[in-house]
């Protein structure tokens, strides 16, 4: 049926630029904007002793999943799973990860475009002399404006698109590889400030300070999701990645640093971020417009704090970017591998289909509120409905195809680069996503629904 030419595929260059790609995917407003109230709202230490396990225990052996899948076919995540499994139904979690990219790119593009308007105030010095309640209120009205946060939107989107249509070595890692290693020294140089903060200790506390009493099963969920979310895995993104990765490298060990680096991030911007929540009597639960509140805060005690504020939503933009086009690359390799189309035509049909979904989001925070239901706007929706349903059972059947379906040979091969690297801990690996993942996960998931009625669970 598709006539792409498979033997001239693009693929990444460098081992560095397979790990600045990844860790670009993975590292992004999941770590900065999103960690830091997920945690806040469920309970800070606790969440982070449980979240920690979680992508150590199942987000580590997923990740790897998908990579063998990626590696083993040479495909898009439809692609791969018609090739490894013909005649099947797998193809089918192929395609729940393109809806998951439509859903995700939705709400994901709404929060990258606000860190553009953020950027644009930052610049013309517009959080001087603010207090608290005025950045609340700004932060409020802006969103629920519609038309500034669209047009954000929608260059957001462009950028996106632009680097996609690029391709991947002279697009996705070139970028990335410039990018990523900035960013880290912006979050610790933020770190530092914050914990500098009077009162840092309040929030260093609270990050860190496991107090179970806060678990319930939604707790669980809202830490498994987060989890999958922030390492960019159950979607095929990583088969995406995984599939341009060249058969020299060390999959194994690119999935655990992928993963340090990820959890690092999210850990440093909890540093970065509760100290001055508290500091400033922020309720750390307040939701998706944390750091646009308690971010410039900082900023506006800060000793250059001018500079440094433009600094960080350049590269809280730059972290949305490189995980906003790992996103996109999913849909656009289905699109030309699948449907045999130009690399241009896939790139401007996925990214239109995505505005339009994403345009409607940005509308329901304010413009059109009855875009909803059960109290949740069209935005949460498609957000809980990513991280807590779809990434999860997306990650459940990736573990049970590479563990039961694809053959333990075939996949020590791939792991192994063909009996070229000795790979100690192959069995556990086996082990966990025989066994381990699949029942942890599907038993977090059916508990955080609610459905054993055993916790108070919840809302998605
Ligand atoms: N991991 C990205 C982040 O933390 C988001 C993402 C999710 C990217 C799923 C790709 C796939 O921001």
């Amino acid at each position: 049926m598709a006539k792409f030419d498979f033997s001239n595929r693009d693929s990444f260059g460098s081992k560095i630029g397979v790990i600045a790609a990844a860790a670009g995917s993975a590292i992004g407003l999941g770590n900065i904007w999103r960690f830091p109230y997920v945690a806040g709202e469920n309970g800070g230490g606790a969440f982070l002793l449980i979240y920690i396990g979680f992508i150590i225990m199942i987000g580590v052996p997923v990740m790897l999943s998908e990579f063998v899948i990626g590696r083993r076919a040479q495909r898009n995540p439809v692609g791969a799973f018609r090739l490894l499994a013909p005649k099947s139904r797998w193809p089918l979690i192929g395609f729940m990860g393109i809806t998951a990219a439509f859903t995700i790119l939705a709400f994901y593009t709404t929060v990258a475009g606000w860190t553009l308007e953020y950027l644009y105030l930052a610049v013309s010095n517009g959080f001087q002399g603010q207090s608290k309640a005025d950045l609340q209120n700004n932060f409020g009205e802006f969103v629920a404006s519609g038309t500034r946060p669209l047009v954000w939107q929608v260059v957001f989107m462009l950028l996106t698109a632009w680097i996609v249509f690029k391709g991947i070595k002279n697009g996705i890692e070139k970028y990335t590889k410039i990018l990523m290693p900035l960013l880290l020294v912006i979050i610790v140089g933020l770190c530092v400030r914050a914990l500098t903060l009077p009162g840092a200790s309040e929030g260093l506390i609270f990050l860190f300070k496991p107090d179970f009493s806060k678990i319930n099963g939604n707790v669980v969920l809202q830490a498994l999701g987060q989890s999958f979310f922030s390492l960019s895995i159950g979607m095929g993104t990583l088969i995406t990645y995984g599939s341009y990765i060249s058969k020299k490298d060390n999959l194994g060990l690119t999935a655990v640093s992928v993963s340090v680096a990820d959890s690092l991030i999210a850990i440093l911007a909890g540093i970065a971020i509760f100290p001055a929540v508290f500091a400033f009597n922020i309720t750390p639960e307040a939701g998706p417009s944390l750091v646009f509140i308690t971010l410039p805060l900082i900023f506006e005690q800060m000793p250059g704090g001018y500079f440094f504020e433009i600094i960080f939503f350049v590269l809280l933009a730059i972290a949305a970017l490189t995980s906003t086009i790992s996103v996109l690359e999913v849909a656009v390799a289905y699109l030309a591998e699948e449907l045999d189309m130009s690399r241009k035509k896939s790139t401007i049909i996925a990214s239109t289909g995505i505005t339009i979904l994403g345009i409607f989001c940005t509308l329901s925070m304010g413009p059109l509120p009855e875009l909803g239901f059960g109290g949740m706007n069209l935005f949460d929706i498609l957000e809980k409905l990513s991280a807590n349903i779809f990434l999860p059972l997306g990650g459940l059947f990736i573990v049970l195809f590479v563990g039961w379906k694809m053959g333990k040979n075939n996949v020590f091969a791939e792991i192994s680069n063909d009996g070229l690297l000795k790979v100690r801990l192959k069995w556990v690996y086996l082990f966990i996503i025989r066994f381990i993942a699949p029942i942890a996960i599907a038993l977090v998931f059916l508990n955080g629904l609610g459905l054993f009625g055993v916790f108070s669970g919840g809302d998605l």
